[in-house]
């Protein structure tokens, strides 16, 4: 019977290098790939990766045989291979052990040409190399840390009952201001791929209660900025009877959440990406709020030009989270600035209950929230001001007409908080194939 608290045994026959500490004294047979090697002439290194770890095999030619010697040397950057031999305690290794080789098949040789060199290489280089930069230490440890907060939302919003809903991603045309991608779709004229799935998040609360969608949205924006994606994966709570104060205190929960949860568990990986540590662990609620209108007098102090109305653009959110070490909120927003579905503030009809989260370090909006317009006409009167056609919300419109409810949700952009959680200048590191302006490829 299966022990409590054990990690379940993975029942492929094939020894990972994460395994290996327990199997110190043992022989065991390992796959890989070649990411290094030397050799004295008597003595030879291979240090093989897994994608579990790195490991250093030794290769003592008195003790191999001819063929074995003679397989090393043929061994190139990338090369995929088989070693058997004896796991070695080591304090000095990466993993603290090593392998003592006794066997070594090359299983797929390298050419000599392999593209990333262990040398400086140019960005755009490197993305048109991405099938392979991936391999890379670094690489390896953004996209486990991305794994780690996507496995943490499942987690916060499970052990909060909250229901995953799967919202769909061809869509009729609704959702958020920026640009569509269209496709054909049948007889039915344009089809666009989803920029959101909140209004049917909110169709959801509806039936469920408490939401959240995790799937990938699209924005045809035509932004090179270091933190735009046409392309990127959106976490969407949406919450019945919630109104902007509950809204906004779940937010801070559930990214203080996320930064503990990566700060416990993925040290190693943070410390590949000699991540200071000490400015995460400050992320602990509450999280400033700040009034629109008080953020655009501190931005006018700073010298920035922006005027009550605007919204404001990333120089202005740098400016505002420089006095900050926790994300803050900008709280109600002119409505010109924002969505159409956001509710009418009661205390200035000016401006919507909604916020955006704000990440410290220069990072800027990784949430936008807000409570969403329950009154029918208000809605249908904002819609018209937007010139949206009509139709396309009419199912929208009807959760206003039967049963409308007060109910808030947010968006939190996945790229944007690993970025900033891994301390990664761009966000295209931070998906495994990024899709932006000029980029479709590979
Ligand atoms: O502020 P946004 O546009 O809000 C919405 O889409 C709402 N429907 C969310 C909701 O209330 N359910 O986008 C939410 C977040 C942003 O704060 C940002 O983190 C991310 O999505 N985001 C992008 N990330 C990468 N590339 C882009 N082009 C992004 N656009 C938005
Ligand atoms: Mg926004």
């Amino acid at each position: 019977m299966a022990q409590p608290n054990q990690t379940p045994m993975d029942r492929s026959d094939v020894t990972r290098i994460t395994d290996l500490p327990q199997l110190a004294g043992q022989a065991a047979t390992l796959s890989g790939w070649v990411t290094h090697t030397r050799s004295s002439g008597k003595v030879a290194f291979v240090v093989m990766r897994d994608g579990t770890g790195i490991l250093q095999c030794v290769v003592v030619k008195t003790q191999v045989s001819a063929e074995v010697w003679e397989r090393f040397q043929a061994l190139t950057l990338e090369t995929s291979l088989q070693v058997t031999g004896e796991v070695r305690a080591d304090a000095r290794a990466p993993g603290g052990v090593e392998l003592g080789v006794t066997d070594l098949v090359i299983l797929g040789p390298s050419a000599l040409d392999y593209p990333i060199q262990p040398k400086e290489h140019g960005v755009d280089f490197l993305l048109d190399n991405r099938h392979f930069w991936l391999r890379t230490p670094r690489q390896v440890a953004i996209a486990r840390i991305r794994n780690e907060v996507e496995q943490a939302i499942h987690d916060f919003f499970y052990e909060r009952g909250f229901l995953r809903v799967d919202t769909p991603i061809l869509t009729a045309a609704i959702g958020e201001r920026s640009g569509l991608f269209a496709t054909e779709y049948f007889d039915e004229g344009n089809a666009y791929l989803a920029q959101t799935g909140q209004l049917y998040g909110e169709a959801a609360a509806a039936a469920f209660g408490k939401i959240y969608t995790f799937g990938p949205t699209f924005r045809a924006e035509k932004s090179k900025t270091r933190r735009h994606l046409t392309e990127f994966w959106m976490i969407e709570p949406e919450v019945a009877f919630n109104d902007s104060a509950a809204n906004i205190r779940l937010q801070e929960d559930f990214v203080a959440f996320l930064v503990q949860r990566v700060v416990e568990r993925r040290g190693a990986e943070l410390k590949e990406l000699e991540r200071d540590v000490s400015k995460l662990e400050k992320v602990k609620v509450p999280f400033p709020r700040i009034d629109y209108g008080d953020a655009v007098a501190i931005l006018q102090k700073k010298g920035s030009a922006v005027q009550w109305g605007d919204d404001l653009g990333a120089e202005d959110e740098a400016l505002l989270v420089e006095d900050h070490e926790t994300p803050i909120f900008i709280c109600n927003y002119p409505k010109e600035a924002k969505a159409f579905y956001m509710k009418e503030n009661p205390a200035d009809p000016r401006t919507v209950l909604c916020d955006d989260m704000l990440a410290p370090e220069g990072y800027g909006e990784i949430i936008g929230g807000s409570q969403r317009e329950d009154d029918h006409d208000k809605l249908l009167a904002r819609i018209h001001e937007e010139k949206l056609p009509v139709d396309a919300y009419s199912w929208y419109l009807d959760l206003r007409k039967y049963g409308t409810f007060v109910h808030s949700g947010f968006g939190l952009g996945l790229e944007r908080t690993v970025a900033w959680i891994c301390g990664t200048p761009h966000i295209r590191e931070c998906i495994a194939f990024p899709r932006m302006m000029h980029r479709l490829y590979p």
